[in-house]
């Protein structure tokens, strides 16, 4: 009798910790945010215009390679910052990924427009706010953003 008691409450302890596995894993993959900026603000006008990614390369190349390197393979060093290094847009952060050209675009749009700061306790280098101080026009930024997209789809 006391051995099928324990044997129950064994399968009892059992069920109990299965279902906080579960529950841990769902916590887990909410975790998987889409990385957003720092910055709060609303997407522009580019986020919804058609860009060329071919006059993208051009404005890549003068104003984001100094950052995000020839082709936005990334490796430039960001002391301060968390990551150490400023991220790379080729591959870009797999959680702003989709296969929605318009998703997509709006995730990048969101960092073009606004800037960012990135996380740790002193970063060196910071996201600029292209859209929101007017450096790029939005033609400019639908173009670079359809540079990105494609940079991401050619693998
Ligand atoms: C002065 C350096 C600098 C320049 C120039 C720059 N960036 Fe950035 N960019 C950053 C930093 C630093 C981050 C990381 C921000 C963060 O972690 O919040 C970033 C983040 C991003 C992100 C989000 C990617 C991610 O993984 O978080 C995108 C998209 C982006 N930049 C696109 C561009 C484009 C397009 C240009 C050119 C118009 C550009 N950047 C120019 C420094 C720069």
């Amino acid at each position: 009798m006391e051995n099928k008691k324990r044997t129950y409450s064994l399968w009892g302890l059992l069920t109990v910790a299965a279902l906080v596995v579960c529950v841990a894993q769902v916590g887990s993959a909410r975790a998987e945010e889409i990385a957003r900026p720092s910055n709060q603000g609303d997407p522009g006008a580019a986020a919804t215009m058609a860009g060329h990614a071919k006059a993208g390369a051009k404005i890549f190349a003068t104003n984001c390679l100094p950052c995000h390197g020839a082709q936005g393979k990334g490796g430039i060093p960001n002391p301060g910052s968390s990551d150490g290094t400023v991220p790379p847009l080729n591959p870009i952060d797999k959680t702003m990924v989709s296969k929605d050209a318009k998703v997509f675009a709006y995730n990048i749009d969101l960092f073009i427009q606004n800037g960012s700061t990135p996380e740790g306790p002193d970063p060196a280098i910071k996201m600029p706010a292209w859209g929101a101080t007017k450096l790029l026009s939005q033609q400019q930024i639908a173009d670079v953003i359809a540079y990105v997209i494609r940079l991401n789809h050619a693998k």
